[in-house]
């Protein structure tokens, strides 16, 4: 005869009154954590074998509980498992269906262990395959920037500061410096598995155990490097929480910010690129519009993020060792960015397979703004010997003369610039040139048509 026939939850033994109903409705975590299924089941697999291992259970307990915990694994893939709140998560879910397919040997499951050490070992798990999961987004994403990036390197455009025009360059090394922020972004979950490969179980409830359990079997078992080293820690610690929706964070400020520079280029006010209509929504009233919603939702989900990072910095501080009920929020605030971020990686890649410069608009707008007023400063300090300071100044008055007849730098001639300085010769007027501003730029990361062929060659060798 099984004990535990009822609802009743499997501690209800010494707690002799039913929590109270709206506690165990809202307090239930089931609806987030059945999400843990796989990894919950294959933990407990590995548990049970090492208990066996080492002798604490017995053959046959060993293999009943396995047939009955991959039995579940089936019931729940194929949803004919009936996930019930009142045994409040999908560790106690997954215990009490043990018992009714096995009886009471279901009992010998939870030796040696608590959910504690439980519940991170399974987020542990989950969020070593996710992080992986994002990283090959990431992937993708810089192929296809790399893709627009070749097709763009002798595309000019004006490069900003302040958002004003500042000095030409080619349209591939703008789209070149997200492939280095999504490498970060890369680099940051990949240094974030390091911690993901400390094994928690065995901590058991915070003291470790009594029984004889190998937590290097199970570690090697469930491919985690080592054991953690203090059980207390082990199930106090939300760092890898931390470090993870930090990372997302991160990249979702990168992706933000490429978000709103193509709302503003696809402004009518800019124009320098356009959506195609994959990319665009229309207006319920305005027949002639075209909005950037995709770019928008993208930049929007940033403040999603963000929230769910200082949620659970929120819950930690302060938070006294070992485990209490408010560390359960962890996984719904790591599931949600998780979802978060990839929804929006992948969007961006859509919005990347889906958009045109418009290479005219870029390169008349890189010409306004007297963009090449650097280049005209370093001519006068190599060609002429002067201080860059005193060049400068030059180059101001030129400027400001040119603005005062309302032309470019490029419609001077050389008279007009010889009586501002009269060392100038005709080599001068070259540097106006937009092409040979963007080619002078050699230095390395520099914007230079060869620095940014050769960088692409490199970022198109390394992601191989
Ligand atoms: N559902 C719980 C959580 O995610 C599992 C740990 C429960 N431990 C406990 N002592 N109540 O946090």
């Amino acid at each position: 005869m099984v004990e535990n026939k009822n609802n009743k939850a499997i501690w209800n033994t010494r707690i002799k009154k039913d929590t109270s109903s709206i506690f165990k409705k809202i307090g239930s975590s089931i609806d987030i954590d059945k999400r843990l299924f796989k990894e919950d089941i294959q933990a407990s697999i590995v548990h049970v074998e090492m208990l066996f291992k080492q002798k604490i259970i017995s053959f046959k307990i060993k293999n009943k509980i396995v047939w009955g915990l991959n039995r579940i694994r089936n019931e729940i893939i194929k949803k004919k498992f009936n996930f019930n709140y009142n045994l409040e998560d999908i560790h106690m879910n997954i215990e009490k269906r043990l018992f009714e397919i096995v009886g009471e040997d279901a009992g010998y499951v939870h030796t040696g262990r608590s959910r504690n050490d439980q519940v991170i070992t399974d987020f542990k798990i989950w969020l070593r395959n996710s992080t992986n999961e994002i990283i090959g987004y990431l992937n993708n994403l810089e192929k296809i920037i790399i893709k627009n990036a070749e097709k763009n390197v002798g595309t000019t455009m004006p490069g900003f500061t302040h958002l004003k025009n500042a000095q030409p360059v080619s349209f591939a090394h703008y789209l070149l410096a997200y492939v280095e922020m999504f490498r970060r972004d890369k680099k940051r979950f990949q240094n974030n598995l390091e911690n993901l490969l400390e094994n928690p179980l065995g901590a058991a409830a915070l003291a470790g155990t009594n029984f004889n359990i190998d937590r290097n079997y199970t570690s090697k078992k469930l491919k985690f490097k080592n054991p953690t080293n203090n059980s207390i820690d082990t199930v106090s610690d939300r760092d890898f929480v931390l470090d993870f929706l930090y990372s997302v964070s991160v990249c979702s400020i990168h992706i933000s910010r490429l978000a709103e520079e193509f709302i503003i280029w696809n402004s009518d006010a800019f124009r320098l690129i356009k959506l195609s209509d994959k990319v665009v929504t229309g207006s319920s009233i305005m027949p002639q519009k075209r909005n950037p919603d995709t770019l928008e939702y993208l930049r929007g989900k940033t403040g999603n993020s963000f929230g769910n990072l200082f949620s659970m910095l929120t819950i930690l501080k302060g938070l006294p060792l070992s485990y209490f009920k408010d560390l359960q929020d962890d996984k719904e605030l790591v599931f949600n960015s998780f979802d978060q971020i990839k929804n929006s990686i992948l969007i961006l890649i859509e919005i990347l397979k889906n958009f045109s410069p418009n290479k005219k608009r870029m390169y008349e707008l890189a010409n306004i703004g007297y963009t090449t007023s650097t280049d005209l400063a370093d001519y006068i300090v190599k060609n002429y010997e002067l201080p860059f300071r005193k060049a400068y100044q030059i180059t101001s008055k030129i400027v400001n003369y040119a603005e005062s007849k309302n032309i470019k730098l490029n419609e001077l001639t050389l008279k007009e610039l010889k009586k501002i300085e009269p060392k100038l010769n005709e080599d001068i007027l070259k540097v106006f040139n937009l092409e040979n501003s963007i080619k002078s730029k050699k230095s390395y990361g520099g914007t230079s048509f060869e620095n940014v062929k050769k960088m692409i060659k490199k970022y198109k060798k390394e992601s191989k």
